[in-house]
C-alpha cells in the first residue's frame, strides 16, 4: 500500500463555515488589513499557525480528567517530569506557560547590553526577547538557505564557518550562548542535521560556551534525519532525539508545537546555578516550581503528547501532509522554498507577485489575496514580520501555511491547493501595502494597514 492516511479517527468535530467574499472583504477592512486581528469564526481553514491549534487525542482528554491540581508537588508534575526526562535525558526541567515565558527568563538571566546570541534564525519572539534583554540577536544560516530552488536536505543548519569568526570577532566573553533552532521556523521550517549540531556542540566547547537548543519541533527535526542523514535510517526516532539534546546544555521549547497541547512550555537546563536562578524568576512571574503558570491538566497533556509525537507513523503521515501540499505547489509552478519544510509551506511571495515591490509587502498581500478569495488565513514572515525602522530586511519575503497537528484532512489540504493556484492565476490584481499604524515591537500581531 502506498497511501500514508491520516494515522487517527475523528471522534469529536467542530464544524466551520463557509462566509461570502463580501463579508470577508468587510471583515478583512475592519481588521485594518492584518489577518491577526480577524475573528476566527470568519476563517474556513486556519494556517495561520500551528501552534497551540493541534487536536489533543482520546489519551490526552483523559490526562486532562485526571489531573491533579495540587499547588505543590502534584501528581500531574511528576508524571509530566518523569515523560520529559524519559525523551530528554536533562536533569533540571520547569514548566512555563509557552515557549517565550521559557526565553524570557533565559535570556533577563544571560542575556544584557553588550552581549551577541548566534542562532541559525532567531523566530519572532526569541529575537525579540533577547533585543528586549538589551542584546544583540545573530542569525547565522547557511548560504543554501537564501535560495528557494535550493535543495539542500539540511537548510536549517547553522553557518559553522560564520559561528566561529562571530566569537573571534566579538569574543567569547559577549556571546552568553550559542542556540540552534530546530526546525528552523523563519526559514522555512528546514531541519538542522545531527552533524552540524555536533559541529556547533564542538565549536562551543573550543571557546568554553553554552549550546542551547530551540527545540520547538525536535520530533519532526529528528525525523528529517532518520529520512534523510546518512546512518541515519535503521534508527529509532527517540534514539535520535536523545542524540540532539545530549549535545546541548540546555533547550527552550514551546509545548504548543511537538507537544501536541493548546499551551505550555518548558525550559531544559543542566547547570545547577542557572537552575536555582531560573526557578526563582519562574516563582516570581510565572508559578510555583512544579506548575510554571499551568494548570495540572496541561502538565498531564504535555506528558502524553511528547509521547505521541514520537510515533513514528504520526510523523510519517506529518511530514507527508506538508510535503504534499508543497510538492502540488510547485507543480503548478507556484515557488515556495524548498525542500518543503516540516510543519508548514514557505511561497515565496516576490516570485508570486513580482509587481509589487517590498518595500509594498508583497507578503501581505497574498496572506490578504488568499483570505478574500478562500477564507484561508495564512502569515507573513518577511518585511512585515522582521523589518522596520533601523532593522536589516530580512532575506526573503515569505508567506507561511503552517498545518495544525491532527486537525485537517487531506480534502482540506486540496482545497488549499486549488485556492491557492487560482489565486495565482489572477496575481495581477494583487495589490501593495503600506503600513498606517505600528507598535514598537513584534509588529506584525498589531500593525494596520491600507492598500496603495
Ligand atoms: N521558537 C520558535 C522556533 C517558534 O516557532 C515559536 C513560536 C516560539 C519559539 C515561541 O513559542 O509561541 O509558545 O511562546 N512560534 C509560533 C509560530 C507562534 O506561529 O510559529 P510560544
Amino acid at each position: 500500500m502506498r497511501t500514508i492516511i491520516e494515522p487517527f479517527r475523528i471522534k469529536v468535530v467542530e464544524p466551520i463555515r463557509m462566509t461570502t467574499p463580501e463579508h470577508r472583504e468587510t471583515c478583512l477592512q475592519e481588521a485594518g488589513l492584518n489577518v491577526f486581528l480577524l475573528h476566527a469564526e470568519d476563517v474556513l481553514i486556519d494556517l495561520l499557525t500551528d501552534s497551540g491549534t493541534g487536536a489533543m487525542s482520546s489519551e490526552q482528554w483523559a490526562g486532562v480528567v485526571r489531573a491533579d491540581e495540587s499547588y505543590a508537588g502534584a501528581i500531574s508534575y511528576y508524571r509530566f517530569k518523569e515523560s520529559l526526562t524519559a525523551i530528554t535525558g536533562f536533569p533540571h526541567i520547569l514548566p512555563t506557560h509557552q515557549g517565550r515565558a521559557s526565553e524570557r527568563i533565559l535570556f533577563e538571566l544571560v542575556g544584557g547590553a553588550g552581549k551577541v546570541v548566534p542562532n541559525n534564525a532567531h523566530f519572532d519572539t526569541t529575537r525579540a526577547n533577547v533585543e528586549h534583554s538589551g542584546a544583540e540577536a545573530v542569525d547565522l544560516p547557511i548560504p543554501e538557505a537564501r535560495d528557494p530552488r535550493n535543495r539542500h536536505p539540511f537548510k536549517g543548519n547553522i553557518d559553522a564557518e560564520g559561528l566561529d569568526q562571530l566569537i573571534r570577532r566579538v569574543g567569547p566573553e559577549r556571546i552568553p550562548l550559542v542556540m540552534v533552532t530546530i526546525t528552523n521556523n523563519s526559514g522555512g521550517g528546514q531541519p538542522v542535521s545531527l552533524e552540524n549540531l555536533r559541529r556547533v556542540r564542538t565549536i562551543c566547547d573550543q571557546y568554553g560556551l553554552p549550546f542551547f537548543l530551540d527545540a520547538c519541533r525536535f520530533a519532526e527535526n529528528a525525523w528529517f534525519i532518520k529520512m534523510r542523514e546518512p546512518g541515519q535510517q535503521e534508527r529509532a526516532v527517540r534514539d535520535i532525539v536523545r542524540d540532539i539534546f545530549d549535545l546541548a546544555d540546555g533547550a527552550t521549547i514551546s509545548a504548543k508545537k511537538d507537544g501536541i497541547v493548546n499551551i505550555g512550555g518548558i525550559l531544559l537546563l543542566r547547570d545547577e546555578k542557572l537552575f536555582e536562578d531560573a526557578s526563582n524568576l519562574l516563582i516570581l512571574t510565572e508559578g510555583y516550581v512544579t506548575y510554571g503558570g499551568l494548570a495540572g491538566r496541561d502538565l498531564e497533556a504535555m506528558a502524553v503528547g511528547f509521547e505521541e509525537v514520537l510515533h513514528e507513523d504520526y510523523l510519517q503521515y506529518r511530514i507527508r501532509s506538508s510535503q504534499y501540499l508543497g510538492e502540488k505547489l510547485l507543480a503548478a509552478g507556484i515557488q515556495i522554498i524548498e525542500p518543503p519544510g516540516g510543519h508548514a509551506i514557505y511561497i515565496d511571495a516576490q516570485a508570486f507577485c513580482p509587481q509589487i515591490p517590498r518595500e509594498a509587502f508583497p507578503g501581505q498581500a497574498v496572506v490578504c489575496g488568499l483570505y478574500r478569495h478562500a477564507g484561508i488565513r495564512c502569515v507573513e514572515i518577511g518585511s512585515v514580520m522582521f523589518g522596520g525602522p533601523g532593522r536589516e530586511p530580512p532575506p526573503m519575503e515569505l508567506v507561511r501555511l503552517a498545518i495544525p497537528r491532527r486537525v485537517y484532512t487531506q480534502s482540506h489540504i486540496d482545497y488549499v491547493i486549488e485556492a491557492t493556484i487560482e489565486l495565482h492565476g489572477k496575481r495581477d490584481c494583487l495589490r501593495g501595502l503600506r503600513i498606517v499604524r505600528e507598535p514598537p515591537a513584534l509588529r506584525h500581531f498589531t500593525a494596520r494597514f491600507e492598500e496603495i
